[in-house]
């Protein structure tokens, strides 16, 4: 059997390094909303990834962010978003990762998140711990909210509806010690995963932002949940993660949001 993880390791690689040798370049916009755009990399990135996967495994399915929807009966489906980030991308921001998780039935069983600018990639298996370039990562030890840097996002349609986040954005910097937005979600998961930050809450987001990025939390320790503490469901597009220390804590601010 081809070795799941390291196809999907070359190819988050290869189309991150793509991304990165084009992000000064000239290249299309199109908008699929007033704020939510979409740049001609994203499809690059997309066909690249998607071409190296259905080589290695033409019997898997794949569902990709920009326009690959491929079906079948394998039970193994690809989850891809080829460049999370790509606000940021368009302006020339260095933050954006390619992020890319293979499914088995109902279980997400490896994930890689690859930060091209800062040439970090991120990788899980089921049961096997979790990774940044190959060193075992974890979770940090933060105990109170004060003492933890948090990070959340805003969702596209924030003008036109009022589950906005943004009450549940001021009461957790209230009591936090600071709250940042990134604009990418994959990395936002990772960075809960190796420490950097403590816990990570958002709304609206779609499993290919965080099917990778959650299995990776999960094996470096952390704790993936809805906003009220339930098992997480990639679909419900809610998602709060931590480093368990301070999930509760979390909770109780959301709660009163
Ligand atoms: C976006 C990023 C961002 C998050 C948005 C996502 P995209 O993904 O992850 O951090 O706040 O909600 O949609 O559109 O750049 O792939
Ligand atoms: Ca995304
Ligand atoms: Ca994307």
């Amino acid at each position: 059997m081809k070795d799941f993880i390291a196809v999907a390791r070359d190819a988050a690689l290869q189309a991150g390094r793509m991304l990165r040798e084009n992000i000064h370049g000239l290249r299309e916009i199109t908008y699929k909303g007033d704020i939510n755009l979409v740049t001609e990399m994203d499809m690059r990135s997309e066909r690249m990834i998607v071409e190296m996967l259905r080589v290695a495994f033409p019997d898997h399915g794949v569902i990709a962010e920009e326009e690959t929807k491929l079906s079948n009966a394998s039970g193994y489906t690809w989850i891809i978003d080829p460049l999370d980030g790509t606000t940021n991308y368009a302006h020339g921001y260095p933050c954006f990762a390619v992020s890319i998780a293979l499914k088995h039935e109902d279980d997400v069983i490896l994930g890689v998140v690859y930060d091209p600018m800062r040439d970090e990639l991120f990788a899980a298996q089921k049961g096997r711990g979790a990774y940044l370039n190959g060193q075992p990562i974890k979770v940090s030890e933060a105990d109170t909210l004060i003492k933890s840097l948090l990070a959340t996002g805003f969702p596209y349609d924030r003008k036109v509806s009022d589950k906005n986040n943004l009450y549940y954005f001021y009461n957790l910097l209230m009591v936090s010690q600071e709250i940042r937005r990134d604009g990418s979600a994959a990395l936002d998961l990772c960075y809960v995963a190796n420490g950097r930050l403590d816990g990570f809450w958002e709304l609206k987001l779609k499993p290919w932002d965080v099917a990778a990025g959650s299995l990776i939390v999960n094996e470096a320790g952390g704790v993936v949940s809805d906003l009220s503490g339930k098992r997480f469901d990639m679909h419900t597009e809610e998602i709060l993660v931590s480093n368990g220390r301070i999930h509760r804590q979390m909770i109780e601010v959301l709660q009163k949001s």
